[in-house]
């Protein structure tokens, strides 16, 4: 897989449909939806990830999604929503947000709103983006962490079929303030690959 030096050019699909969700990224307008997915369950998003206490008000996350339309242009954040097939509504987000174009390697995130969990919803959205990273993109390697305590995230990057590579040991010190071990996740082209030759 060649670098790739001027990502800003590459053309990305403006919408990625799967069989219980499509994935789009953000636009004008989407900020009313990503609150209330974010406050149906803010504690439990808090106690994994830090953005969502940015989200006071829905303001804060018109605020938020217009800033990823941006980055989405400029490549600095490829975040998609995770959204019904009907669009109408809002499920989560997911999507690249850490790149190192000379590998290339794209760094995964994700969250699911409470009453969308439980489904296989993040599975599908998961992997629709490895399909965009790897079939469409042609990256190298997609990799990303989560805390140790994490289960749901873990068993997510085991089910669509990324290895654990590190245990990485008190680590980092969580927004909390406590220091905490992470795991992290990689998939390599090759892996995602013989994943689609073994379920043809
Ligand atoms: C991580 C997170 C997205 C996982 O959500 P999830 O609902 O467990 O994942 P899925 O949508 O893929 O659903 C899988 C579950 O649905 C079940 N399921 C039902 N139908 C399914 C299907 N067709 N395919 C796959 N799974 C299915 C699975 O058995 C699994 O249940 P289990 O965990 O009890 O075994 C969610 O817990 C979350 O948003 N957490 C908070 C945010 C977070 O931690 N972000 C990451 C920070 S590093």
């Amino acid at each position: 897989m060649p670098a790739i030096d001027r990502p800003r050019l590459l053309q990305l699909p403006t919408k990625i449909l799967g069989k219980r969700c499509v994935l789009r990224p953000y636009r004008s307008g989407d900020g009313a939806a990503v609150f209330s997915a974010v406050m149906e369950d803010v504690e439990e998003l808090m106690q994994w990830m830090s953005w969502p206490k940015n989200h006071k008000g829905a303001d804060d996350s018109e605020n938020y999604v217009r800033d990823m339309a941006g980055k989405w242009q400029t490549r600095e954040a490829l975040v998609m929503g995770i959204f019904s097939l009907d669009e109408k509504t809002l499920y989560g987000g997911t999507g690249f947000h850490g790149f190192d174009w000379s590998v290339p390697s794209l760094e995964i995130g994700w969250y699911l709103r409470k009453s969308a969990r439980g489904q296989g919803i993040a599975t599908e959205a998961v992997s629709l983006c490895c399909t965009l990273a790897f079939d469409h993109m042609k990256v190298n390697r997609v990799w990303g962490s989560c805390d140790a305590l994490n289960e749901k995230s873990a068993k997510l990057f085991e089910r669509v079929g990324f290895a654990r590579e590190a245990h990485l040991r008190g680590e980092r010190r969580d927004h909390h303030g406590a220091v905490r071990d992470s795991f992290v996740y990689g998939m390599l082209a090759r892996d995602w690959s013989a994943r689609a030759g073994a379920s043809n």
